[in-house]
């Protein structure tokens, strides 16, 4: 995918697969898509599915999977105990990653819970590049504290550096010689919430030397392996040439654990705990029964679990990985070029929108990552996530923890969009930033104390969403 040029010089990505299987998508008009925003309480997450045209809330459990991984779930052992598809799994890990050992688990916060549940202990410290949402829910849970040390580029918004999910190395040598009992060192390949941004191999080699130095276990996530392992090839200096499996198992060489969520790398749906150690193996092992399922399922489907091992071993194809990465530098490069403000370098995952600057009239107190979710919603039939202070929890006295980033996260599930439609969001949020003086702000009207970015309910502080559906009736006439 990354070698074919056009004879125009035009840098447009190229599919190397064909689609074989769709689904239908309806777009409602304008109107309903006012009304449908106004019944989810104007929070993305409580839409229906079915009114959605572009759906790119996650790339978690709905990326396309390949006709190789659809055959070979019909080759699934349907056992309880001592399935062949197990063993077919657990080899092909041990294979990439050439660690001994693999619990499986039924996704990716449940190898956490797993690994949080036998390591973190009441004052323990986590340190990590950044948090992921469920990684600190299940740290935290058990009384330990997570610290970021994300460097400080990591959060600045428009960069040319390609690796600003790299840790602080010194930091971490610092908090080690502080003397904190530091339970277990999290790095997260293809930093999640920062906006998709990878860590270097460097970075890794460095980290490394400081958990040897100060006895201290690598926990790496893999949940975003893939587009790790494609900005590896692509940005850090010798890595140019080597293949994608020599990479994988490079890094896995370098940590200790290494869990995963399958809903993302893999293509399908489950997770699991690589481990090269037996003791610690025995350790969470005898969790797994107890949370999850039987030793060799895990609380997976055996037909997902067919499909992991396909999905895992076409992850080292740079067909493969490229997809995404080279999709989502399209979206946010030519967003770039139309004046829209978007997190750069581009980076896996999705298309991630400065909701800060975007709705600079908009106060951090209302929720202008949340209103812009909704704004695109009603601009196009588009569904993005909100990352900003919506997701945050309030203080214990009431007040608002602003988040260090407004944005709107838009995914890119791998192979699920065509170019055309991904040219109709930029078109679509193109003309939203042209008219972005008529969004408002929004204000919830049923809070849960916690998650409630999941189930909350808004409204917007006042008629922006009639505004907006009546000027994009004025610009686009009879149009869907
Ligand atoms: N770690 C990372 C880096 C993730 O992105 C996710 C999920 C998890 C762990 C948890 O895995 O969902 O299988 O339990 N990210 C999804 C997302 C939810 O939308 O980004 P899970």
């Amino acid at each position: 995918m990354t070698q074919v040029k056009f004879h125009s010089g035009a840098a447009i990505p190229l599919e190397m697969h064909k689609v074989r299987i769709v689904q239908k998508l309806r777009l409602l008009p304008v109107e309903d898509r006012v009304a449908a925003m106004n019944a989810a309480g104007n929070n993305t997450f409580l839409l229906q599915n079915a009114d959605v045209f572009m759906d790119m809330l996650t790339d978690s459990g709905v990326n396309a999977m390949s006709d190789r991984q659809q055959s070979a779930m019909l080759l699934a052992d349907d056992a309880y105990a001592g399935s062949a598809t197990y063993t077919r799994l657990a080899e092909k890990l041990r294979e990439i990653f050439g660690m001994e050992f693999f619990l499986p688990t039924h996704q990716g916060r449940a190898a956490e819970n797993i690994i949080s549940e036998t390591l973190v202990t009441p004052g323990s410290v986590v340190p990590m590049n950044y948090h992921f949402t469920t990684s600190k829910a299940h740290i935290t849970h058990r009384g330990g504290e997570v610290v970021e040390l994300i460097r400080p580029e990591g959060l600045e918004v428009t960069s040319t550096l390609g690796f600003k999910g790299n840790l602080d190395a010194a930091a971490l040598a610092e908090l080690a010689a502080s003397g904190r009992h530091i339970a277990y060192v999290r790095v997260e390949l293809g930093t999640n919430l920062i906006g998709g941004q990878p860590l270097s191999l460097a970075n890794l080699r460095e980290i490394r030397q400081v958990c040897d130095e100060f006895g201290l276990l690598l926990v790496l996530d893999a949940s975003l392996l893939a587009d790790n392992l494609y900005f590896i090839r692509e940005r850090e200096p010798g890595y140019a040439d080597v293949p994608v499996a020599a990479i994988a198992r490079e890094i896995a060489d370098l940590s200790d654990v290494l869990y995963f969520s399958a809903r993302k790398l893999g293509h399908a749906r489950g997770g699991g705990i690589c481990l090269r150690e037996r003791a610690l193996h025995d350790r969470m092992r005898s969790l797994v029964p107890f949370f999850e399922g039987f030793l060799t399922y895990g609380g997976m489907s055996v037909r997902e679990m067919e499909a992991i091992t396909v999905g895992l071993e076409e992850t080292m194809d740079p067909d493969m990985i490229s997809q995404g990465p080279l999709f989502i530098r399209y979206m946010v490069d030519s967003l770039v070029a139309r004046g829209v403000p978007m997190i750069t370098p581009a980076g896996g995952l999705g298309a991630h929108v400065n909701a800060m600057e975007f709705l600079a009239h908009v106060p951090q107190t209302q929720y202008p990552a949340g209103a812009l979710a909704a704004a695109l919603y009603i601009a196009g039939g588009i569904r993005g996530m909100e990352r900003g202070t919506m997701s945050e929890q309030r203080n214990p006295d009431g007040s608002e923890p602003l988040a260090n980033m407004e944005l709107l996260r838009l995914a890119l599930p791998r192979r699920v969009f065509t170019l055309s439609q991904v040219e109709y969001a930029i078109d679509r949020l193109t003309w939203l930033h042209e008219n972005r003086e008529l969004v408002g702000g929004l204000e919830f009207v049923e809070e849960p104390p916690v998650l409630r970015f999941f189930y909350g309910r808004l409204e917007p502080t006042s008629d922006w969403q009639q505004q907006l559906a009546a000027k994009f009736r004025a610009d686009f006439g009879d149009s869907l």
